[in-house]
Parts: C-alpha cells; sequence; structure tokens
C-alpha cells in the first residue's frame, strides 16, 4: 500500500494505471476508520481494479468548530486497517494541498440542501461538494463509494455529477450497525458506554416507525410519539425525525405506499450529533 500526499505524486501513477486500463475505485473518507467504511473499500476492491481511500478531515464542511477540533483521528491505525484490507492507495492530504487559500467557491443544491443536514448543519453541504469534486478531479476514479448512513450527502454526490458531467459511477453501500443495531459512526467513539446505549434510540425509533406505518398508522401520529420519547430521554435531543423521497429530500407529510420513502433521524447525545435512516420497501 502507499501512501500519497500530493497531486503531483498521484498523477504519474494515475497515468500509467489509465494506460494499462485499469479501473480505479475512490472510497472518500474523514478517517477513525471503522468497519462501515471497510465495507465500502470491500466493495471497491470487489469491483474495481485499483482502490484508492482518501482520509481527510475536511474543514469547510464543519459548521461547527468544536466538532471539527474534536473529530477523532486514528491516522495510525486507519493505516494498518487499510493495509489488511489490500488498498491499493491511500491519500492523506495537508490541508493547505487541498486549500492553497481559502475557497470562495459555492455550491447551491437548492431543495436538497434546505431540509435536514443542510438545515440544521448550514453550509455543510457546500463544503461536501467542494471537497468531493476535488477528490473526483485529483483522483479521477471511474467508480466513487459513499454509505447509505449518510443518506443525504448520496443526493447531494448523485447532484453534483449529474449537474457537472463528471464521468463516474457511484456506488451506494448499505449502513452498517453494531451488533444492537447502531449504526457506526466515527464520531461514536466519542461516547460513553451509558451514551452508547442511550445512543440506540435512533434505531429503535426508526424501526418502531417502520412497523406503525406497516400497520397502517398515521405519520403524523408516529412522528409526534417519537418525539414524546426522545423528550423522555434527558441526554437526547431531537433534531428531526422526518420521511423523506431519498432522491429529492422532499419532506411527506403523509406516507405514501407507492412513493419510495425513507425516515431520517438525528439527535444530539450529550454534545455529540448522530444521524441515521431507514429506507421503507414495502
Ligand atoms: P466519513 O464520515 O468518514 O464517511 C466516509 C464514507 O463512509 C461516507 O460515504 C459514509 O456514508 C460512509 N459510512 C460512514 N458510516 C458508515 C456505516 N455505518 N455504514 C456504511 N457506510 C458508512 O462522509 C464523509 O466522511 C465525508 O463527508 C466525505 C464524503 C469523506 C467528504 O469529506
Amino acid at each position: 500500500m502507499k501512501l500519497i500526499r500530493t497531486l503531483a505524486e498521484w498523477n504519474p501513477l494515475w497515468l500509467n494505471h489509465l494506460q494499462n486500463k485499469q479501473q480505479i475505485g475512490l472510497v472518500p473518507t474523514m478517517g477513525a476508520l471503522h468497519e462501515g467504511h471497510l465495507d465500502l473499500v470491500r466493495a471497491s476492491k470487489r469491483q474495481a481494479d485499483l482502490t484508492v481511500v482518501s482520509i481527510f478531515v475536511n474543514p469547510t464542511q464543519f459548521n461547527n468548530p468544536e466538532d471539527f477540533a474534536k473529530y477523532p483521528s486514528t491516522l495510525d491505525a486507519d493505516l494498518e486497517k487499510l493495509d489488511r484490507e489490500g488498498v491499493d492507495y491511500v491519500f492523506v492530504p495537508e490541508v493547505s494541498e487541498m486549500y492553497p487559500r481559502p475557497t470562495e467557491l459555492k455550491f447551491d443544491f437548492g431543495d436538497l440542501e434546505r431540509v435536514l443536514e443542510g438545515k440544521f448543519r448550514p453550509g455543510h453541504f457546500n463544503g461536501v461538494g467542494v471537497v468531493v469534486s476535488k477528490l473526483f478531479h485529483i483522483i479521477k476514479p471511474q467508480v466513487a463509494f459513499f454509505g447509505q448512513k449518510d443518506l443525504q450527502q448520496v443526493a447531494i454526490v448523485r447532484r453534483l455529477v449529474s449537474d457537472l458531467s463528471i464521468d463516474l459511477k457511484l456506488e451506494i453501500v448499505p449502513t452498517r450497525r453494531e451488533p444492537n443495531g447502531l449504526a457506526m459512526s466515527s464520531r461514536n467513539a466519542r461516547l460513553n458506554p451509558e451514551e452508547k446505549e442511550k445512543a440506540l434510540i435512533l434505531y429503535r425509533s426508526l424501526i418502531h416507525a417502520k412497523s406503525r406505518l406497516e400497520q397502517g398508522d398515521s405519520w403524523n401520529d408516529i412522528q409526534q410519539a417519537v418525539a414524546q420519547v426522545f423528550r423522555e430521554e434527558p441526554s437526547a435531543e431531537l433534531e428531526y425525525f422526518e420521511l423523506v423521497d431519498p432522491e429529492t429530500f422532499q419532506v411527506y407529510s403523509e406516507f405514501d405506499k407507492t412513493q419510495k420513502t425513507s425516515i431520517c433521524v438525528a439527535s444530539y447525545l450529550g454534545d455529540i450529533r448522530l444521524i441515521d435512516n431507514l429506507v421503507i420497501v414495502f
């Protein structure tokens, strides 16, 4: 496995792989890698000839400076994990390599970024749009892998690829969970054991809501019941619990069996913000 830190190092390697007609798979990450990230790596290993994993804690997508400062960093352990998976290249740029000057570039994803994550984390998707565009331009992969865990990010990246006519295939990998159902997340590392147990409230609410939808209950009743459960848990603070179209992120006020639907949730556990979602298939 080769560690790449600059664009200049990657370019001749890329050219060589292009000449050899090798397909490059990219897995963009912010490090603190867990099994969810490794599922993306494994999918790339299966589908592409070569796998590049990027590790870059992108400052422009953090709307909360404290979240950025406290974002876990475990580079040595990450590199070991990736080596064990047989990754070919790890791209670990410095901030100055990615942002030689502070960028003023702005993306507007329209309605897609005015709800849920876009609404509660102003500027977040602009930062994601900028860094993902840069990574696509730098690495020039034929296929890129993203997790369903960040469903709205998937919708944003799809829109980016389509609107900018980027010649790239996107592959979406299902959410990897702990045995008890908690969605794996780098931020879970900041939860103490008690908070980790309490964090199950997100997944349990999604499962509960899904089964009530299956029984024909009204979405409004379900949403209110879930909000009440969160109010009764002092260490949790619910930001949203919404039913959406997983592609447009149009927020539905009622459930319609004939539409593609996902339930998305975001909540604080202490001062850690967690998200999760469930795709509803009937
Ligand atoms: P990060 O949170 O490190 O996640 C990297 C990728 O792993 C994302 O595509 C995310 O959806 C996926 N992922 C995270 N947890 C997962 C889980 N439990 N199961 C499956 N996939 C999971 O998302 C980002 O970084 C950044 O926004 C990035 C795209 C790298 C741009 O900076």
